[in-house]
């Protein structure tokens, strides 16, 4: 089949991203302050926890950004909200009653930074009190290169931070005239260098494709870029437009947006480049040095996805403090107010954040076993991990005759219950998930009120 046929076929743009199951979209309000109160006191002994904190501020508002964050400079307004988070830190650890091991942080935003070091220092002692730090802990952060303070070495030494995320989108001025977003590669190299000082030994790009007046000429140029900063990882997100849930996004030129052809184009090439340059593609939009240890666990059956995209990190347990912020427990998701001022609102009332999420029943967690692993390794055999969960494959009989449409034009390679995406249909992840989401209608998509990404992040 022809490329402009596959791709009428198989829009993507309405699919999710599944970095959780069931999607955000899916969670309701039976999931709230007192079952997620339940949920923590049940948590196993020793169990290893993942803490994700979200500052949902930034500086300056780019005007493609799908994430839940608004300009604040008040420092009594940034004042309020880490006292917010450090008392949701503490009542989420009472509700737990144990001091249990973290595995992994991760500052995300919005711009953890548009907090002034101290108050991520009392956040972060926050944490340390109540929970377990080692030296294997890996602590991650989220940078916008333009906006880094001057003492942010000695900021990130000393909240350990072991692996900054930075913003670069593409380098083209129209393109960055287009998304309201100015930065330069030096810009960017020096907020790199600042992270590798501090001690990260980890440095990852995050590249879009698919925005305004960007052309695979530009982005060929902005990787070439790119590369001379030598990134451990690289993320290369397609643009998610999403004007009706993201207002910012309404500043965007839409006519000057690439269709479907000229973004498949635009990932097909960097994603070329990217992997002749030695970097290894990991699953649907993520590449990394064979030395990272993204590259290591891929294939391994090790990667996992999570609100963050792709990661290595292994807790079993994601815990969510601040505004829109979602934990993930055994019984389930949770997530917390989303507008910063009703997470703190609830909190301040003396409440945990949580205001909506989802219980997870067993077919769910199979579907999103098999989901995952579809996502990360390109690859599932649904019979065995059926079979491991004690349901019978026959659950997922109504899924046959997508896979087989799919199978027919070359995305999915069936041997029985085993599937395959071949390397060529890597772009078509998200479809060959899609046959094994119970909660998405098969005949249609989407609709636009149930957006592909979250406030959180791009997730879904
Ligand atoms: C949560 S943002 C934080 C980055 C940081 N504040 C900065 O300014 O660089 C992280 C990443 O999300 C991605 N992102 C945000 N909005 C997006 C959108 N609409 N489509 C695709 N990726 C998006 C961008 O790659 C961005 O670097």
């Amino acid at each position: 089949m022809d490329l402009p046929t596959l791709l009428a076929r198989y829009d993507d743009r309405r699919l999710p991203r599944y970095t959780s199951y069931p999607t955000a979209p899916r969670f309701d309000s039976r999931v709230g302050s007192s079952v997620m109160r339940q949920w923590l006191g049940a948590l196993a002994p020793q169990t290893r926890l993942s803490l994700y904190v979200h500052v949902p501020f930034c500086e300056r508002m780019c005007w493609f950004c799908a994430c839940n964050t608004s300009v604040v400079h008040s420092v009594a307004a940034l004042e309020r909200y880490a006292a917010a988070v450090q008392c949701e830190i503490e009542r989420v650890a009472a509700a737990i009653g144990q001091r249990l091991p973290v595995a992994h942080v991760h500052w995300g935003g919005g711009t953890p930074t548009v907090l002034p070091a101290p108050l991520m220092r009392t956040i972060d002692a926050m944490m340390r009190r109540h929970f377990s730090f080692d030296d294997d802990t890996e602590i991650a952060i989220e940078i916008d290169p333009r906006t880094l303070p001057a003492t942010a070495v000695a900021d990130f030494a000393a909240l350990g931070i072991g692996r900054a995320s930075l913003g670069v989108q593409d380098f083209a001025p129209a393109v960055q005239d287009a998304i309201g977003r100015h930065q330069s590669l030096e810009q960017t190299r020096a907020a790199a260098e600042s992270a590798r000082r501090a001690g990260a030994a980890s440095v990852n790009l995050d590249l879009v494709y698919g925005l305004p007046h960007q052309t695979v000429a530009s982005l060929e140029a902005t990787i070439a870029d790119v590369l001379t900063i030598d990134p451990d990882r690289i993320a290369l997100f397609g643009y998610a437009h999403v004007p009706w849930m993201q207002r910012r996004q309404q500043l965007l030129a839409e006519q000057a947006l690439p269709d479907a052809e000229a973004r498949f184009a635009q990932q097909a090439h960097a994603a070329n480049l990217l992997v002749a340059a030695g970097y290894r593609r990991i699953g649907l939009d993520h590449f990394a040095r064979p030395h990272d240890r993204m590259a290591k666990a891929s294939g391994t059956g090790t990667l996992s996805r999570n609100f963050q995209g792709y990661t290595v990190d292994h807790g079993a347990v994601l815990l969510g403090f601040g505004a829109s912020a979602i934990g993930s427990l055994p019984q389930g998701y949770a997530q917390n107010a989303t507008r910063a001022a009703d997470y703190m609102a609830q909190i301040e009332a003396g409440e945990l954040a949580a205001v909506r999420g989802i219980a997870l029943n067993p077919e769910d967690r199979l579907r999103r076993q098999i989901i995952e692993r579809i996502m990360c390794d390109g690859a599932a055999d649904v019979a065995a991990l059926a079979t491991a969960a004690g349901i019978d494959v026959a659950t997922f009989d109504a899924a046959l005759s997508r896979l087989d449409r799919l199978a027919q034009d070359g995305l999915v390679l069936c041997d029985g219950w085993r599937l395959t995406v071949p390397d060529s249909a890597r772009p078509f992840l998200r479809h060959v998930a899609a046959c094994f989401d119970a909660y998405l209608d098969p005949g249609t998509a989407p609709s636009a009120r149930q957006p592909m990404v979250t406030k959180q992040r791009l997730s879904g």
